[in-house]
């Protein structure tokens, strides 16, 4: 792993083991109690559609950056076979790892940066499965699909559920004061976004940390040449004016692209 790649993501790494307890706090025991009812899901209607048309049943799945777990154990309840998640954070895979046991879940969670993910893990996959608010952590897409390629069996797909890069530029509902259309950020960005704290959007606390977490603007270019450039081929892409950040309602109902899912199969 190159130097910087590391530094981004260890940093990421005390970034996410600080914020998960005041996720916790606000939300672990919802979910606990949620997942203790046999299949529950917290998914989307929008994301519903697309697995029934993808197909889950039987599937086995590997969720990349799965934070703490109910996204893929949704999955589960829904069908999906064998379920590993793949997060960076310790904290987040613990949580993951205790409600699966609580819950009786069967799902598996590894804690790994996902350039590191050991090759016991490759060409075990039919889906590799990516989800709101993963990419903008990861510095390099190149090597991110590459390597989530490798973990697919031939004929398998990677599923991305992700924010719209055009809703990350424009104001977050935490600028109240700012129009909701005025461009706040730039769409192409080179270098990385550098933060200090803030990340509880699940409670709403704020806070500041003495290390720096590392955000990267991700064009859709650059995704879906990240896809092709990986040997993938992208087979389904579709826009929605949902905002699935939690963090851009004020643009919903505004002809805006505020999220997408996209399937590229290998
Ligand atoms: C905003 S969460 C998104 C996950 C999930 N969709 C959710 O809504 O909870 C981002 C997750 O990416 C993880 N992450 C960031 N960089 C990572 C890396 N290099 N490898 C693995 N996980 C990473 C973080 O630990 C965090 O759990």
């Amino acid at each position: 792993m190159t130097h910087d790649l590391q530094r981004y993501t260890e940093s990421n790494r005390a970034a996410w083991n600080e914020a998960m307890p005041y996720h916790q706090r606000a939300a672990k025991d919802k979910w606990d109690g949620r997942f203790a009812m046999p299949g529950y899901s917290c998914l989307a209607e929008n994301e519903l559609e697309e697995w029934q048309r993808f197909g889950l049943t039987g599937k086995a799945v590997a969720h990349l950056c799965c934070n703490n777990g109910v996204e893929l154990m949704s999955l589960k309840n829904l069908g999906a076979g064998e379920c590993v998640g793949f997060d960076i954070s310790d904290a987040a895979i613990l949580e993951a790892q205790e409600r699966a046991a609580l819950c009786n879940l069967d799902c598996r969670f590894v804690r790994t940066d996902v350039y590191a993910i050991d090759r016991q893990w490759d060409g075990r996959f039919d889906v590799v499965y990516i989800t709101i608010g993963a990419l903008g952590w990861l510095p390099d897409l190149a090597r991110l699909f590459a390597r989530a390629a490798m973990l697919l069996k031939e004929g398998g797909g990677v599923f991305i559920h992700e924010i719209h890069p055009l809703a990350e530029i424009l104001p977050d509902d935490g600028k109240q004061e700012a129009d909701p259309l005025r461009i706040n950020d730039p769409y192409f960005k080179a270098e990385p976004w550098v933060d200090y704290g803030d990340l509880d959007y699940v409670g709403g606390v704020h806070y500041d940390s003495v290390l720096p977490q590392y955000g990267f603007a991700h064009p859709l270019s650059d995704v879906i040449m990240a896809l092709i450039g990986s040997g993938l081929v992208v087979e389904r892409f579709v826009e929605y004016d949902i905002d699935t950040s939690a963090g851009h309602k004020r643009q919903e109902g505004k002809g805006l692209p505020l999220s997408y899912i996209l399937v590229a199969r290998r």
